[in-house]
């Protein structure tokens, strides 16, 4: 078989598709948009999803792509099995080909064989076919069998598996059906192939494809619903498929991962021996890089939860193998760096945001790195009194304070428990973690989803908004909730959810708090305070009825609160301008993370390592209200999807965008002056938002506060509109305070408040001295308090001084006046007794130690220290005991001297 590049493959497969009526989509985020249900795209039919429920509509009904996926198990040790398996991943591309109610299983059949035998040119001889053997909610697939016979599958190569293997589900809920798999046998003797090996752990027997008959929707108690229509959801395991075209035996061996343990190897100054003898780590390293790098490029960045524990977890896991090969500095930026350069024309995300990428990789490799050994130690601790008390099993809670305290993840200490012979208790460590999950859970979170579940089960058409040209509309009331019920009337003093047929009501989305306003008639008014879209499509009104009551099925005025969306528009509009003008001074890696746009105040935060400085902020305002007196025009029109990404137009990680969008275009500013000329880009940006007709309209805009939300994500502040100019009226305000109040004009504020600052230190530096001073007239006297024992002269007394500083000074002072001796000073600091003993050198040879003396004479005043033996300090609790303390210095030297 001659080679064939791994991306001459990914083409061969869409085009395919293309060919049969597809349309070629491109790969959605790893961040599934909007479903709080799944973690991770984990596979191709995500994006999808709505449209395989009916809830969203496609100018298509035939797709194919080539999906960026992560599948991280929730069983802790699967994660073990990447680096070790020939053909297991977390990141991994999925080809798929979509039928959304088109064709079903006879031609995804067909088209399959076609694929694979004929464009492919795989052997029949060596693919094998498995089908649903049924249950008792869906019975066994017998069409499927002889679909695949009438193709041209031998029946002894036809299989029936259960449910594990042959019924597929997107998650606990959600799409899902009967499926039937393509495997391959790999192994080298082709005619002595067994079906058990089959979904075995063989792995001469590889599972390549797997087609789903997309029939039902399964809700969390496992009940199937039939969906509106049959559909087709394919999945090729990429690196797979590409192995198999390759003719090699493992994933690593492709192309797709070859140049970058190549990367890996040159960077240990390694050769391929020491790779084929570790080849486990490099593995590891080669496929978390992959996983790295596309999940900091789709937004996420290492934390501690979530999504973003998962890549934490994959970092630190790809740091450590990397130390078990033999790297001692970072190093993973410089793999991910590969990555970028090997994927980044098929993933252009990559490219963009490369130093960013390649910046937060290394700070959290090299924050693992340190703190690495302080969990080691810890770790090993735990393991001493494991093993002191003949344990074999570390404990839950141990694990889960190693995670949550030193950042050590779980699977790190299983594998340094097991070099001892230890276990670790997952399920103590997971208990742990649920348990500090539900004290930090969100309760508003909760109370959000009851409101989706009654929506969710009511049959409502979508909603027509028509808040971009009006403020008001005439619609018909189609549901009443009160007290999530739903109801035919609400009145008076209760409070209601509304949903209307069509709307002028913005409800909350990308950022964009949701309108308010009245919805009245004849019969009753409704004070609406907020407006959200708990399920797609459908705009739901919240208020309290004020007056009278309103009734399902008539007419009423809706209203919103225009100059509040005046506000609104204004905020937003800047949101654009700010995120443009970001990623002009900051570089394109400062992009939106997330954003609220309230009445003329908002809130953006955005991927940026360092904190932003305050003269970038000054370039941010000037840029922004330049563009704002520019006056440009503000434009929208719709589009579809990729000619939006193709005119350069940015779409925000995490936010759903179906085929059809909305473009929202800033016109740029013509440059003030040639001095300032920035180089300003338009703002163009998929945006659902209202949004002003001219930046003009915006008036004034300030930036208030710049903070640190996470690593690696920063917060601006900024208000728009009136609340800009009221905010610097206040200033202005406090700044002619100042000035009244130093009696000048506000000009010559700064100089004088120098001034004052310059008197106040040279005053405090006067005050010093002096205290220096009065403290050595006071010493002179103390002097004459020395006593004799024997023929040490020793000083014990009790000093006024205002702090540790000047006691320890006071103590070396009279080491310096005494040249030999012992002094004993007690004094009280902030209510405490404190004491400080200095023994001179010429005496410690007679068995004088001050941290001896200080321990003897600590206890008196209920406290305890030590020390050197030349200089000891200790503290007590008794303040009446400190001349007791003092008092007994004679018999403690007494006893000393003599040993
Ligand atoms: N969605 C199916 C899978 O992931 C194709 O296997």
């Amino acid at each position: 078989m001659k080679h064939v590049s791994s991306a001459d493959i990914r083409q061969t497969y869409l085009e395919f598709f293309e060919k049969h009526q597809h349309t070629i989509v491109s790969s959605s985020p790893l961040i599934p948009a909007s479903d709080p249900t799944l973690l991770f795209t984990n596979a191709g039919m995500v994006p999808f999803k709505d449209t395989f429920l009916g809830l969203e509509a496609r100018p298509y009904t035939r797709a194919t792509s080539s999906q960026k996926c992560l599948r991280v198990s929730g069983k802790h040790n699967d994660f073990e099995e990447v680096g070790p398996s020939p053909r297991h991943h977390t990141f991994f591309e999925m080809l798929g080909n979509f039928s959304f109610g088109d064709y079903f299983k006879a031609e995804a059949i067909q088209l399959a064989w076609k694929l694979l035998t004929e464009e492919f040119q795989l052997p029949v001889e060596r693919l094998w076919f498995s089908v649903f053997e049924g249950n008792d909610q869906v019975p066994a697939d017998e069409e499927a069998i002889a679909l695949w016979q009438q193709v041209g599958a031998p029946a002894d190569r036809i299989l029936r598996f259960g449910e594990s293997e042959n019924f597929w589900r997107m998650g606990d809920t959600g799409p899902c059906g009967p499926c039937s798999e393509i495997h391959y046998y790999r192994g080298d003797d082709v005619r002595n192939q067994q079906a058990a090996g089959v979904n075995s752990d063989d792995p001469d027997y590889m599972e390549i494809w797997n087609l789903v008959f997309m029939q039902y929707d399964s809700d969390t108690h496992g009940k199937l619903t039939a969906l509106p229509r049959p559909s087709i959801d394919t999945g090729m395991g990429f690196e797979r498929i590409v192995s198999v075209l390759q003719n090699v035996k493992n994933n690593y061996d492709t192309d797709i991962f070859t140049p970058i343990i190549k990367k890996t190897i040159e960077l240990l100054g390694r050769d391929e021996v020491h790779y084929r003898e570790h080849f486990a780590p490099y593995r590891a390293v080669a496929d978390h890089s992959r996983a790295m790098a596309f999940l900091i490029a789709d937004g996420v960045l290492p934390g501690k939860n979530g999504r973003a524990y998962v890549l934490r977890r994959i970092l630190r896991r790809a740091a450590y193998q990397g130390r078990t090969i033999g790297f001692e500095r970072p190093f993973l930026s410089e793999v991910a760096n590969t990555v970028i350069e090997q994927m980044g024309t098929v993933y252009p995300e990559l490219q963009q945001r490369r130093d960013f990428i390649l910046e937060t990789v290394d700070i959290e490799e090299r924050q693992f790195l340190r703190t690495l050994s302080s969990g080691l130690t810890r770790l090993d601790t735990v393991i001493e009194q494991v093993t002191a008390h003949k344990g074999t099993v570390v404990s839950g809670e141990d694990a889960f304070r190693l995670q949550d305290t030193f950042g050590f993840p779980l699977d790190l200490t299983q594998k340094i428990a097991s070099e001892q012979q230890l276990s670790v208790d997952v399920a103590g460590f997971e208990a742990a973690m649920e348990e500090q999950r539900i004290q930090s859970r969100d309760v508003a979170h909760f109370k959000q989803n009851a409101s989706v579940e009654i929506w969710s089960n009511q049959d409502l058409p979508p909603t027509s908004f028509v808040g971009y040209t009006y403020e008001q509309s005439e619609s018909r009331v189609l549901a009443l909730v009160v007290d999530d019920t739903l109801v035919k009337t609400a009145s008076e003093g209760q409070q209601v959810q509304i949903v209307l047929d069509e709307t002028p009501f913005y409800a909350e989305s990308g950022g964009q708090i949701g309108d308010r306003g009245t919805v009245v008639n004849a019969t009753g008014q409704v004070q609406i305070t907020d407006t959200q879209r708990p399920i797609p499509g459908v705009t739901v009104h919240y208020g309290t009825v004020q007056q009278g009551e309103i009734v399902i099925d008539t007419v009423v005025i809706a209203q919103i609160d225009g100059a509040l969306r005046q506000s609104i528009m204004r905020s937003h509009t800047a949101t654009h301008l700010l995120h443009r003008a970001l990623r002009d001074v900051l570089g394109e890696h400062a992009a939106q993370s997330g954003s609220l746009v309230a009445p003329d105040r908002l809130r953006f935060d955005f991927s940026h390592m360092r904190a932003v400085s305050p003269e970038q902020i000054q370039e941010l305002e000037r840029r922004i209200n330049a563009w704002i007196r520019a006056d440009t025009a503000i434009i929208w029109e719709n589009t579809n999807y990729q000619d939006a990404i193709n005119r350069g137009a940015i779409a925000l990680f995490g936010e759903k965008y179906t085929d059809e969008v909305r473009i929202v275009t800033v016109g740029c500013a013509a440059s003030e002056s040639a001095s300032s000329a920035p180089s300003q880009q338009c703002s163009r940006e998929l945006c659902g938002g209202t949004h002003v007709g001219r930046t003009g309209e915006i008036g004034y805009f300030r930036i208030i506060g710049e903070s640190s939300v996470a690593a690696g994500v920063r917060r601006i502040e900024a208000l728009s509109g009136l609340e800009a100019e009221t905010w610097v009226d206040m200033q202005t305000t406090t700044l002619q305070d100042i000035a009244a109040r130093l009696n000048i004009v506000p000009s010559q504020a700064l100089e004088r408040i120098d001034g004052l600052l310059a008197e106040l230190k040279n005053q405090q530096q006067q005050i010093n001295a002096l205290q220096a001073q009065q403290m050595r007239g006071s010493l002179d006297s103390l002097l004459s308090h020395t006593k004799q024992l024997n023929d040490v002269t020793y000083l014990a007394t009790r000093v006024e001084v205002p702090d540790a500083t000047r006691l320890r000074e006071m103590g070396d002072w009279l080491r310096d006046k005494l040249s030999s001796g012992i002094i004993v000073l007690g004094t009280v600091l902030k209510e405490k007794p404190q004491l400080m003993v200095v023994v001179t050198s010429d005496l410690l040879a007679q068995g004088y130690h001050a941290g001896n003396i200080v321990r003897s004479l600590a206890p008196i005043m209920g406290g305890g220290g030590g020390g050197r033996p030349d200089m000891a300090q200790a503290g007590g609790r008794n303040v009446s005991k400190l001349d007791e303390a003092l008092g007994q210095v004679e018999k403690v030297l007494i006893e000393q001297g003599t040993k």
